[in-house]
């Protein structure tokens, strides 16, 4: 995709950041050749040590950015622990990044149930034979679970697992970075003003 025909790069017409977001996930739709809203999700453990790893975003709005996992799993539980993460995009197509950070929250029952009612048969199944990052012995113990729970479920819906559902990030800020010729790029953060639903303070820095 040429420079002319990406939407916007001088980030002057924005006043929140969920508009401009919304653009650069589209045109990443465009031109990254699989997965543009993969993401390096970080997390905290009990010590202090962070901890990063991607996931896909499955939804946002002015409310925050959201992803599913397995409550169970370290990052579920670094998250659970902490209350806060931090997420950042990188789309190397159009050398653009945007990083955000937050207090987390859980999303509904409702939100969750229709996210996952949506996931392939295959996906709902393995939620339920993956205890996500917990030893496991070999890949036929895997295969045997997703044989027992493919077998258990053969007929009807198959629920959600109870640790199974949604985060959202509630951005207290989110920075947008273009690359410029050397190394002059362009920076601009918003970040939350006093209560959230009141504004964005928008801070273009040096790069
Ligand atoms: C492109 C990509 C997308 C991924 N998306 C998710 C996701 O949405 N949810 C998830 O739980 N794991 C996802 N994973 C796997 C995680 O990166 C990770 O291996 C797993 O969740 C265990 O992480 P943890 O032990 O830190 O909890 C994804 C991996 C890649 C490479």
């Amino acid at each position: 995709m040429s420079e002319t025909e990406l939407t916007t790069g001088d980030f002057t017409e924005e006043s929140e950041p969920f508009s401009l977001f919304a653009k650069w996930l589209a045109d990443a739709g465009k031109s990254e050749p699989n997965d543009p809203n993969a993401v390096a999700l970080a997390t905290v453990d009990a010590s202090g040590l962070p901890n990063v790893r991607m996931v896909l975003l499955k939804g946002f709005d002015e409310r925050g950015f959201v992803f599913y996992t397995n409550f169970e799993s370290q990052k579920g539980q670094e998250i659970l622990g902490a209350g806060k993460a931090a997420m950042c995009f990188h789309w190397k197509s159009l050398r653009r990044q945007v990083r955000l950070r937050g207090p987390v929250e859980v999303v509904s029952d409702a939100e969750a149930d229709e996210y996952y009612a949506s996931r392939p048969r295959g996906s709902r199944i393995g939620a339920w034979a993956s205890k996500q990052s917990r030893p496991l012995e070999g890949r036929f113990a895997l295969e045997k679970a997703v044989a027992e729970y493919t077998a258990r479920y053969a007929i009807g819906e198959i629920p959600r697992p109870p640790y199974w559902s949604g985060f959202r990030i509630r951005p207290v800020s989110i920075e947008f970075w273009h690359d410029r010729p050397f190394r002059l790029h362009d920076r601009v953060e918003f970040r939350r003003t006093a209560a959230e639903g009141e504004g964005w303070e928008k801070v273009r820095m040096y790069p």
